[in-house]
């Protein structure tokens, strides 16, 4: 019997990682499907993405309710009632509250274009420019209670040149959260990903 290994995306915008999910993993025979893709923001391209794929696409709207864990339950109603192994935060720009987090701990994951701990939160890559530092990069890491503060699964450097943008450096990165968040939930898949304490252990045989 196969057994499939399901995900569920929430995105906030363009969703170019998504895209690379969808392109790497999920129309490719691995036993990985995206059930879901879960956006809080409508007429988003991500969206589009997910449905020229023939994913089921939700946008729960966090204005349209009252309290955060009225909205993070209807999330919770989509993902339960798919069987879903593995939350991905690709590009979702909405905190999650301790409830949902301690709800599903440690099957969230998020990719984040920094080198964790360094410029967690909004706005990472001017947060590096802003610094001066030389090298940068991106990280997938599982996601606690804390900002960007999760237990780092794989991370991937990049070198700042002193004439970059916002723009040129945010591509130059985004170019490697393409590799290494599908990477990350390959692993995953395969139970090659080891959580001990805050340290992870990947097992890449
Ligand atoms: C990506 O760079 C992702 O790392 C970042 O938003 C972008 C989304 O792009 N996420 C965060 O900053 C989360 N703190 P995408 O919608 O094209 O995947």
């Amino acid at each position: 019997m196969i057994i499939i290994f399901k995900v569920a995306v929430l995105i906030s915008g363009k969703g170019s990682n998504l895209q690379s999910i969808i392109d790497r993993l999920h129309i490719k025979n691995n036993n990985i499907e995206i059930k879901c893709v879960i956006s809080n923001n409508k007429d988003v391209l991500g969206l589009k993405r997910a449905k020229d794929s023939d994913i089921c696409t939700y946008t729960v709207n966090d204005c349209n309710y009252k309290k955060s864990k009225e909205y993070e339950k209807e999330i919770i109603n989509i993902i339960d009632g798919q069987s879903i192994d593995l939350i991905v935060l690709a590009g979702y720009m909405r905190l999650l509250s301790p409830y949902f987090i301690d709800y599903y701990y440690p099957k969230i994951i998020n990719i984040h274009p920094s080198l964790l701990p360094s410029f967690p939160g909004l706005n990472a890559q001017q947060q590096a420019l802003d610094y001066g530092v030389k090298v940068s990069g991106c990280t997938v890491h599982f996601v606690d209670k804390g900002v960007d503060s999760g237990p780092i699964i794989k991370q991937k450097a990049v070198v700042v040149d002193s004439n970059d943008t916002v723009n040129s450096l945010s591509k130059r990165i985004l170019k490697d959260e393409h590799k290494i968040l599908p990477e990350v939930i390959k692993l995953l898949s395969l139970n090659k990903v080891k959580l001990k304490n805050r340290t992870v252990i990947i097992e890449e045989r």
